[in-house]
């Protein structure tokens, strides 16, 4: 018999009930075209071919019917044998987006990898590490990738205007021990779950300031684990970021793209 770890029944929740305010296209931004389909469509594809999910739970901005068709659509693309792909009303901060879908998910689901619809070229290599990290035993599991900038803090600033009232560097921290964080994070069923049960008790400021899962199962003691993400995984945020995602999609560089 094999020793290697069994796989855990394992959903992925794709959150993409955010407004895309940033990249400025009057519409949610998974909706927002990207090599001529929905950013969303391009995450879904992405996560069915890493084939890590028997459950695919999509946090949808409320009221979007043409993302919701959009979905029935490629349920009906999908082969027999792919992920259940169910959705959810997204809530009005990303953390109430991935608590609602996390109450939505199948009994019995023993993992789950959190990822967002903006980082929608996410290579399958990436939602590999992170499943094999969770299926060898970490309670959660987060990609990351190093930081070539150097990286200052600053005091929040009074003006209005930063460029006139410059704000204060406080100090600079280390290069080597920082890392920019990606999705797909993974993590057992039971520690997302007490993870977004405790920050049920933040206050307004204190949720408005939780930007990620693995912040809220540090707080509860958890170790959390980082494996090679990749940068491709970019996450499509401002007018700059779709233009290179287009660029990686359609370009010369695309066909010739192997990081990851
Ligand atoms: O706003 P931010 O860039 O942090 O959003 C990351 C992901 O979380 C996006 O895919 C976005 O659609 C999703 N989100 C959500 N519900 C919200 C806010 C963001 O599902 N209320």
């Amino acid at each position: 018999m094999s020793d290697a770890p069994t796989r855990p029944v394992t959903a992925v929740i794709l959150v993409a009930a955010g407004s895309g305010q940033r990249l400025g296209y009057g519409m949610p931004k998974a909706a927002v075209p990207l090599g001529g389909d929905p950013i969303l469509l391009h995450a879904l594809r992405g996560i069915v071919a890493a084939g890590v999910a028997g459950q695919v739970c999509v946090a949808l901005p409320p009221g979007d019917d043409g993302l919701r068709q959009m979905l029935d659509d490629f349920r009906l693309e999908l082969a027999d044998g792919g992920p259940l792909l169910t959705t959810v009303d997204g809530g009005a901060t990303r953390a109430d987006s991935v608590r609602s879908a996390l109450a939505a998910l199948e009994d019995g689901t023993e993992a789950v990898l959190v990822h967002d619809a903006a980082r929608a070229l996410a290579p399958e290599s990436v939602f590999h590490r992170v499943a094999q990290a969770l299926a060898a035993g970490a309670l959660a599991v987060i990609p990351v990738i190093p930081v070539v900038d150097t990286v200052k803090t600053v005091a929040a600033t009074t003006g209005e205007d930063s460029d006139i009232a410059p704000e204060l560097v406080t100090g600079t921290a280390p290069r080597d021990e920082l890392r920019a964080v990606q999705t797909p994070q993974g993590f057992s069923f039971a520690t997302l779950k007490a993870a977004h049960e405790a920050a049920l008790q933040f206050d307004e400021s204190r949720a408005a300031a939780v930007t990620d899962d693995a912040m809220l199962v540090e707080l509860l003691g958890v170790p959390v684990h980082a494996v090679r993400g990749a940068s491709q995984s970019l996450k499509i945020t401002t007018p700059l970021d779709l233009i290179i995602a287009e660029g990686l999609l359609e370009g010369p560089l695309g066909a010739r793209w192997v990081e990851g």
